[in-house]
């Protein structure tokens, strides 16, 4: 530290402090920057008394005003629900095959059901809707209960076999591991892949064939196409549920799989099943 030299007459306060030479002045802070800071204390503690402000146990002080963020979304919901509600009522009574005639109806309907879709059933159909193993794609034109609006609108209605919904769709394949032999597995699961012309074993295939048309042909379809009513998926067009290869065949008809999906009557209104039901229509497999 350098020599501080002597105070002298009119020269401002100083905290004694010095740094090189360099002192630091003890002036008082400007009025109007004071001013300003007791405005904001008091602002503050209004605030705090106004809004919701302090934790309390489980909740908060609930503030004055009586404002709160629940109360704000819950009032431009209930905004947008009486905006829509004319619309709303329209979709749910109109005929549902002529909906898609409508522009305005349908245009609506499509961007409203994009919204329930993402909601409520991308977590398992995906946010593409081009599904998972098991939970089928909804984008191609292969369906296993039905792919015209009609039949969409019920399975999202009742969903599949489930036990919330007496109208669900239902069927069961039998677990075949109970009723065949291995070797018998083997050979009806070859006979399966011949079906969509993948690699198979030709000389497990043709006694599979027989053990077909006694067993699966009922559910399946002669040549394995499939049938809607029973939910019974098309095995020769190379689309599968939960795979082709050998090995998933063969756990597929050892245990049987059952897929269910729950029914949306009791979480979604009318309009909003109509809405996502012509969604998935227009995704570009609808019949
Ligand atoms: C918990 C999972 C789950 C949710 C959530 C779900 N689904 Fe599904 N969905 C399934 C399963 C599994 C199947 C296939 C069942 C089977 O094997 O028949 C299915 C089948 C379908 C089908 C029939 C497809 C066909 O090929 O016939 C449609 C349509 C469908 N879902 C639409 C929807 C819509 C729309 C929603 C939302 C409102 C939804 N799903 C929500 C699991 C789900
Ligand atoms: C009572 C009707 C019924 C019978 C009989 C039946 N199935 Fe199925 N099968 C189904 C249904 C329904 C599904 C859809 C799977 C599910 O979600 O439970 C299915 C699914 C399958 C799958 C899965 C397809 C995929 O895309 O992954 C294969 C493979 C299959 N069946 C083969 C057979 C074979 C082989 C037999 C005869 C040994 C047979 N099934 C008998 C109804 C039947």
């Amino acid at each position: 530290m350098s020599k501080v030299p002597p105070k002298q007459e009119g020269d401002p306060n100083t905290t004694g402090h010095s740094w090189d030479g360099i002192e630091e002045f003890d002036n008082p802070m400007p009025r109007w920057w004071l001013w300003t800071f007791y405005a904001t204390i008091v602002w503050g503690v209004a605030y705090t008394i106004a809004y919701p402000a302090w934790p309390l146990v489980s909740s908060a002080t609930s503030g004055l005003l009586g404002y709160s963020t629940r109360g704000e979304v819950a009032v431009d919901i209930a905004a947008v629900e009486e905006a829509n509600a004319g619309i709303n009522a329209r979709l749910a009574e109109a005929e549902l095959t002529e909906i898609s005639a409508d522009a305005e109806l349908n245009g609506y309907a499509v961007s409203a059901g994009a919204a329930v879709f993402r909601t409520w059933c991308a977590q398992c159909h995906g946010s593409g809707a081009a599904g998972f193993v098991g939970y089928p794609n909804l984008l191609d034109d292969d369906w296993l209960w039905g792919g015209d609006i009609e039949a969409i609108h019920t399975t999202i209605a009742h969903g599949i076999r489930n036990e919330d919904d007496p109208d669900a769709r239902y069927s069961e394949m039998p677990a075949y591991g109970d009723i065949f032999e291995p070797q018998e597995i083997s050979q009806v699961v070859n006979y399966v892949m011949s079906l969509s012309g993948s690699d198979h074993d030709a000389g497990l295939a043709e006694p599979g064939a027989e053990l077909f048309a006694d067993n699966c042909a009922a559910c399946h379809g002669d040549d394995g196409l499939g049938n809607t009513e029973l939910g019974a998926p098309n095995l020769a067009d190379a689309i599968w549920l939960y795979g082709g290869d050998e090995e998933t065949l063969t756990e597929t008809v050892t245990y049987s799989r059952y897929g269910v999906m729950p029914p949306w009557t009791q979480r979604l209104g009318e309009a909003e099943i109509r809405a996502v039901a012509l969604y998935v229509h227009q995704l570009g497999g609808g019949e």
